[in-house]
């Protein structure tokens, strides 16, 4: 594999530190996704012709794809959403919106993704239900705080198996465990772990998990939601419309069976398409070489970074392939505009996770495994010019 030939923009003069927002795509995953629009551009479920057929095999394909790729048990068990947002929305209104009963509680961390808070407090406040927040410690879950959290009123813990801040890993496997010997339901939001580390539901036995095509070397526009099939049959959609009925008159409506029923109207069939093929480009780089090489450019950006006495670094020793800084008496934001002014993407604020134990906004520099040490070199000699960085805020 060689990552300058295999993706386009990596020709581009810019260096691609924002890899948490979204990743940078390959060119067999366009090309995929050209082949669609130029080859087979029709509608699935719809079509009575050879078009319409290639269009539900190719999704049918990519479905496969996923179950492989995160070892779940059955395809029904994979549901195409928007993103890991839409997702997560689902699990909540969907299933736990009926699941949970008033003062039930749920377990979340103060360092998630609004996206894993926001629809859980919408329900606490519509259901009367509790939620209660773990700390993060140093940017990291405080997990005897947790353990100590979970009571006969828990239902569910909701956690990011890596967050999007620091680049926190959890132990989900082992909180699954705790949980579940406390007839309590995990739901891991996967949108930062599935791109880096090996998924296997069966293993950690988590019983919901999202995750986005777009952050994984696919296509935007496409989520998945994985559930256990028992579960999925008790969750309800939140979307109706064509595509997810059998049928329906004035008195009932008749469901598709799952997965379809949760897929109403007409999908990003191009971006799902598309994404088999950053499935495909992940298991043959393999996650044990993506997993090498990311450990290996964070210890050296790390490193680096600490050479530099007027940088803060707020998650030195996390895991994920992300690293959280400020310099003394300069704006994370206005440290942005300054590595754009001089071609290097990374993100500045808070980065959509705005209850965690760090209330700094900071500048998140987020790897991926086509990033390089020359790359690195060139951050950290922009980062030691202070008089031109001074120059620039001034
Ligand atoms: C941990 C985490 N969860 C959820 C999301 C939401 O993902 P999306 O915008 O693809 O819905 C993100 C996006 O950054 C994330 O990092």
């Amino acid at each position: 594999m060689n990552e300058l030939k295999d993706f386009p923009m990596l020709k581009k003069s810019i260096i691609y530190f924002d890899n948490a927002a979204t990743t940078l795509k390959p060119k067999i995953v366009i090309d995929k996704v050209k082949e669609y629009y130029e080859e087979y551009s029709a509608n699935s479920h719809r079509g009575d012709y050879d078009i319409g057929f290639r269009v539900d095999d190719e999704i049918d394909n990519t479905r496969v794809l996923v179950q492989e790729f995160i070892n779940a048990k059955r395809k029904e068990e994979i549901i195409f959403t928007k993103n890991t947002t839409e997702s997560l929305n689902e699990i909540v209104f969907g299933f736990f919106n009926n699941y949970l009963k008033e003062d039930d509680e749920v377990i979340l961390s103060s360092s998630e993704h609004a996206s894993n808070i926001l629809p859980w407090m919408i329900l606490s406040i519509n259901k009367k239900i509790k939620i209660v927040f773990v700390d993060s410690v140093n940017e990291r879950l405080h997990i005897d705080d947790l353990l100590k959290k979970i009571t006969n009123k828990t239902k569910v813990i909701s956690l990011a198996q890596i967050t999007n801040v620091s680049g926190d890993k959890r132990d989900i496997k082992l909180i699954t465990k705790i949980a579940h010997s406390k007839n309590v339901l995990v739901v891991c939001d996967a949108a930062q772990s599935a791109p880096h580390i090996k998924i296997d539901v069966e293993d950690l036995d988590v019983d919901f998990l999202a995750f986005s095509s777009h952050k994984m070397l696919g296509p935007t526009g496409v989520g998945i939601l994985y559930g256990k099939y028992h579960l999925l049959k008790k969750m309800v959609p939140i979307m109706y419309g064509g595509g997810m009925n059998e049928n329906y008159n004035e008195k009932e409506l008749k469901l598709l069976s799952i997965p379809y029923r949760f897929e109403a109207g007409t999908q990003d069939l191009a971006s799902i398409i598309g994404f088999s093929e950053a499935i495909k480009y992940l298991n043959s780089y393999g996650f044990k070489n993506i997993e090498r090489k990311e450990k290996y450019l964070r210890k050296y950006l790390v490193q680096e970074l600490k050479k530099i006495p007027y940088v803060k670094i707020y998650n030195e020793h996390n895991e994920g392939s992300i690293v959280i800084i400020n310099i003394d008496g300069v704006l994370s934001g206005d440290l942005g505009l300054y590595l754009n002014s001089k071609n290097i993407c990374t993100r500045s604020g808070k980065h959509c996770a705005k209850m965690g134990d760090n209330k700094d906004d900071t500048l998140r520099i987020s790897l991926y495994f086509y990033n390089t040490y020359e790359e690195i070199d060139y951050l950290i000699s922009v980062l030691k010019d202070k008089k031109s960085l001074l120059n620039f805020i001034n």
